[in-house]
């Protein structure tokens, strides 16, 4: 099985960019973290990181057929493109939405996301091991 890790605008700036709200921890090192968590789930992923919303878009029809699910943060989309959500919505696969920041203790903005509605569930606020978590419930999990 295979699943699509996608994050978003900025998160090519983790370990640097506002180190108290997102930790030290560098992008590589998360892909490094959630590449050896599913080699132990016995699973393949692939990661995709983007600034751009089109090529976000991509990413998720392009898991549309090969792929069993796709974990992915949105970065500031999350609060307002309603094309992420309605690729989301396109493709039949089990998406799970992170946030490594617990978005609800932040601005307001941040506290709603358009995404959500169409994901299988949303995880928050548990830094880097989220993405862990959310490969672990979409290899163990029930459908
Ligand atoms: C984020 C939270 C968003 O509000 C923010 O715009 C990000 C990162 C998170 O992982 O905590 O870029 O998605």
């Amino acid at each position: 099985k295979q699943f699509m890790v996608i994050n978003g605008p900025n998160l090519n700036r983790l370990g640097k960019r506002e180190p108290a709200v997102y930790g030290h921890k560098t992008l590589e090192d998360l892909e490094g973290q959630l590449l050896e968590a599913a080699r132990e789930l016995g699973v393949g992923i692939t990661c995709v990181q983007s600034n751009h919303e089109g090529r976000l878009i991509d990413a998720i029809h392009e898991a549309a057929d090969q792929y069993s699910g796709i974990i992915i943060n949105p970065g500031a989309f999350t609060h307002y493109s309603y094309a992420i959500r309605d690729a989301i919505a396109s493709v039949d696969l089990p998406v799970i939405e992170v946030h490594i920041s617990n978005v609800h203790t932040r601005e307001e903005f941040r506290h709603h996301s358009v995404i959500a509605p169409v994901t299988k569930g949303q995880i928050v606020g548990l830094g880097l091991y989220g993405y862990v978590m959310a490969l672990t419930a979409l290899v163990k999990g029930e459908d």
